[in-house]
């Protein structure tokens, strides 16, 4: 990461299996700069390459069960720093699943990235099930069904739960909404939460940063250039003294 870039900041969306956490990101992505990752799908895209990786994913995703959280954080590192630079806001739905996702995550993002927060989706357990086996009729997935589901939910409470409870012992934000109704009242809710985040607001520190990086070189300069001269025109004389001096500054800047 480059000096002026800021670091990303990543939302981490959580809730159960059926709990509307992909619908909730695709509506908040029209509204706010986010870029949108799933994690489940990261780990479904390494399945259909085919790879040993992939066969092994498979394994886990097609029981309902997790998948090792060291494989699961180096799909994630690398979604969210290969875009990165063009936007560094992340909704990250469906991680951190339980507490090796959470040490995978602290071990291998370090301070790398800022974490604003797990947005848990709250929904009854019926409601949930519903929603999978009606979109197991269309989705393709392998886990979509009563079956599957049961175990999905069992791991839901035994390792995604707690460890959420732990992420708040350790003082990280848990900003929990419903998701039980219209999927309209639920983007509603999560988009307050986003507004009071105030994400817009300009980081002070990376404003005094860049102002130290690409103003600062030209002010000291400039002025002893003008208490020499003592020009009658000042505009036209720093007009002058930006075409020349300046100029093999910013010059100079832009190799840096
Ligand atoms: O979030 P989604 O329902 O798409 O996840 C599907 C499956 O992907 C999970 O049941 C689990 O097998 C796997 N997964 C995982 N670790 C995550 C997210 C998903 O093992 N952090
Ligand atoms: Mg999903």
């Amino acid at each position: 990461m480059s000096e002026h870039q800021s670091k990303p900041k990543v939302l981490f969306v959580l809730g159960g299996p059926g709990s509307g956490k992909g619908t909730v990101c695709e509506g908040l992505v029209k509204n706010f700069h986010f870029k949108h990752f799933s994690t489940g799908d990261l780990l479904r895209e390494e399945v259909k390459k085919g790879s040993e990786l992939g066969k092994q994913i498979d394994g886990f995703i097609s029981k309902g069960e997790m998948v090792p959280g060291d494989v699961t954080v180096t799909l994630v590192k690398k979604a969210i720093f290969e875009n990165a630079a063009t936007n560094p806001l992340f909704l990250l739905d469906g991680y951190p699943r339980n507490q090796s996702n959470v040490d995978y995550w602290r071990q291998v993002m370090r301070d790398d990235v800022e974490v604003l927060g797990i947005l848990y989706l709250n929904c009854a357990e019926e409601t949930m099930k519903a929603r999978i086996l009606s979109r197991g009729q269309n989705s393709g997935r392998s886990d979509d069904n009563e079956e599957i589901f049961k175990n999905r939910i069992k791991v839901f409470f035994s390792e995604t739960v707690p460890a959420i409870e732990a992420w708040k012992r350790d003082g990280g934000k848990v900003f929990d909404i419903s998701s039980e109704s219209t999927k309209e009242e639920c983007f509603e809710e999560a988009s307050k939460v986003i507004k009071q985040m105030e994400l817009d607001r300009p980081d002070v520190s990376e404003i005094k940063q860049y102002v130290k990086a690409k103003v600062d070189p030209f002010i000291k300069p400039l002025i002893v250039f003008l208490m020499k001269n003592k020009p009658d025109n000042v505009y036209s004389s720093i007009q002058y003294w930006m075409s020349t001096e300046g100029e093999a500054i910013r010059k100079n800047l832009d190799k840096k």
